[in-house]
């Protein structure tokens, strides 16, 4: 296919407008022609800027925003005559005009007789004249592969749909930078949850990357992806994991802490052939509850004989026996400590699905408690990071977590994981997809900075914005951009985002 693209192919054949004095590389001031240009154009548009007195000039690519009516006698900061005789507002002679701002996107070079785009740089330094005039973009998909060609050789971009206002304008993301972390903010409602199925439907056909998405409520991705669907009940905890979620359950405090904690080490440490094994077996073949009494009794035998190998006063074993039968019901230590797979084997899953194009789902519905849902989440995330560690080879692995409330914020060793991966991740080719309502209070600052491309909409908290100006590249978008965002629309910023500068996407569908 072509590299190039036809101008007259592209841009609407009237102009819209012409540019106006004080032009810079980073804004450029349009007066709009009156009548139907002025009523039609909206912000976001893309528009292509032509100087039509300098052949060489390079066409400017931008987007258009800061729409303002405007009247030379109607001012708003003046007192006008009219608001005494309210009649006579139909029978003075208004000179209403429109002003419109567009931020630069790309410069364009045009071969010699100026008909055809052959050349696209994002860095813009070129600032146009004033008089040039302006076309709306009315066709983008010969854009496209110009667009392709800020991209580096080769690389499959990712598309996730076309620029809201162009048709045919599908935005090639990069996805060199895919292990560079992905956040996805939004109201609710607004479609975080299908664009992240889009995204990693495109991640795992078109790159090397095998995606693992936990799903918080089990009625996000599970549906889609029935297949490749594995309950996280069968998802084993590793040691540490496991005694932090008994030493929840059993409420201790931190001076008991260390009991439960060797005491699982221990059963973990020898668990090869081990009675505990063998009573693991035969509930995961029967579901049998006197066995999951026995692995009760036996795990309360264990804690107690360790917490007075250790030196542990009468009261405190005996505390905590009756702790484990209060708090602990056999049938949700069994849920919890009697699971099939072990997270090694949840990345080898997560692998063989990618080779049938699909991620691996983790449905978190069904476990009893947050707690569990993080532990799931922390075991998975350690595993990973030692086999990296033992391979000292790139994992090629992307985790998506969505509800990040959840677990992005506060939530201990979960935390840590997420924040690990955000922070170093990268070099091991180990990503992060976070989605989540709300910034502040809901994902940590350490996970936010590490975000290298950001996807946002409507936003439910209006601080919200500014929480993402602090690590993203958003310049020029405003609350107001915001309130024009229906549900599947979003604005892309960051490193994927071919033209660095946040454009307004409509994400594909899903059926
Ligand atoms: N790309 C899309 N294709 C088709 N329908 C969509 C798309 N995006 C959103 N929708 C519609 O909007 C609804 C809400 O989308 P989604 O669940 O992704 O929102 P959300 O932002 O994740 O909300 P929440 O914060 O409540 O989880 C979907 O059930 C669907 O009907
Ligand atoms: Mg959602």
């Amino acid at each position: 296919m072509s590299e190039t693209a036809h101008v007259e192919e592209v841009s609407s054949e009237e102009p819209l407008g012409f540019v106006l004095s004080e032009s810079t590389v980073i804004g450029i001031p349009i007066a709009f022609f009156s009548g139907e240009a002025e009523i039609a154009t909206r912000e976001e548009e893309l528009v292509l800027i032509i100087d039509t007195h300098h052949n060489k000039a390079p066409l400017i690519l931008g987007v258009l925003r800061y729409i303002r009516r405007l009247e030379p006698f109607l001012r708003r900061y003046q007192r006008v005559s009219v608001i005494d005789f309210p009649d006579a507002i139909d029978n003075v002679e208004k000179l209403p005009y429109t002003n419109g701002i567009v931020i630069p996107l790309a410069e364009l070079k045009v071969n010699e007789s100026g008909d055809e785009i052959v050349e696209i740089n994002r860095n813009v330094t070129y600032v146009p004249f004033p008089g040039s005039k302006v076309y709306k973009i009315k066709q983008g998909s010969s854009l496209v592969n110009l667009l392709k060609r800020l991209l580096p050789d080769k690389a499959k971009p990712l598309v996730l749909g076309i620029h809201k206002y162009t048709p045919g304008l599908e935005i090639p993301l990069d996805p060199k930078y895919i292990p560079y972390h992905i956040g996805v903010f939004g109201a609710t409602g607004m479609g975080k949850s299908r664009l992240v199925k889009v995204l990693i439907d495109e991640i795992v056909t078109k790159t090397d990357y095998a995606v693992i998405v936990f799903d918080h409520t089990g009625m996000d991705y599970t549906q889609f992806y029935p297949d490749s669907t594995l309950e996280s009940l069968k998802v084993r905890l590793d040691p540490l994991t496991f005694s932090i979620w008994l030493v929840k359950k059993l409420r201790l405090s931190e001076y008991l802490v260390d009991y439960v904690d060797i005491a699982i080490l221990e059963i973990f440490r020898d668990y090869h052939g081990s009675e505990w094994e063998r009573v693991v077996k035969s509930i995961n073949q029967t579901k049998d509850e006197e066995m999951m009494m026995a692995l009760h009794s036996m795990l309360k035998d264990k804690i107690t004989s360790t917490a007075g190998k250790l030196g542990a006063k009468d009261t405190t074993i005996y505390k905590l026996s009756i702790l484990m039968d209060i708090l602990v019901p056999p049938v949700e230590l069994a849920r919890v400590f009697v699971r099939e797979y072990t997270a090694e084997q949840v990345l080898d899953m997560a692998s063989q699905y990618k080779k049938l194009g699909k991620p691996l789902v983790i449905d978190l519905s069904l476990e009893d408690t947050l707690e569990a849902k993080r532990s799931v989440i922390a075991s998975i995330i350690d595993a990973a990071w030692r086999r990296i560690m033992e391979s000292r080879q790139k994992i090629n692995l992307i985790v998506a977590v969505d509800e990040a409330q959840n677990y992005a914020w506060r939530a201990g060793r979960c935390e840590e994981g997420l924040t690990r991966i955000a922070r170093e991740g990268r070099k091991w080719g180990f990503g992060l997809i976070i989605a989540s309502q709300r910034l502040a209070g809901s994902v940590s600052t350490d996970i936010r900075a590490n975000l290298n491309t950001v996807l946002f909409s409507k936003l439910s908290q209006t601080g919200d914005l500014n929480e993402i100006k602090q690590f993203a590249d958003i310049t020029g978008i405003e609350q107001s951009d915001l309130a024009q965002l229906v549900p599947r629309e979003f604005y892309v910023a960051g490193l994927m985002n071919p033209l660095r500068k946040p454009i307004a996407i409509r994400v594909r569908k899903v059926e």
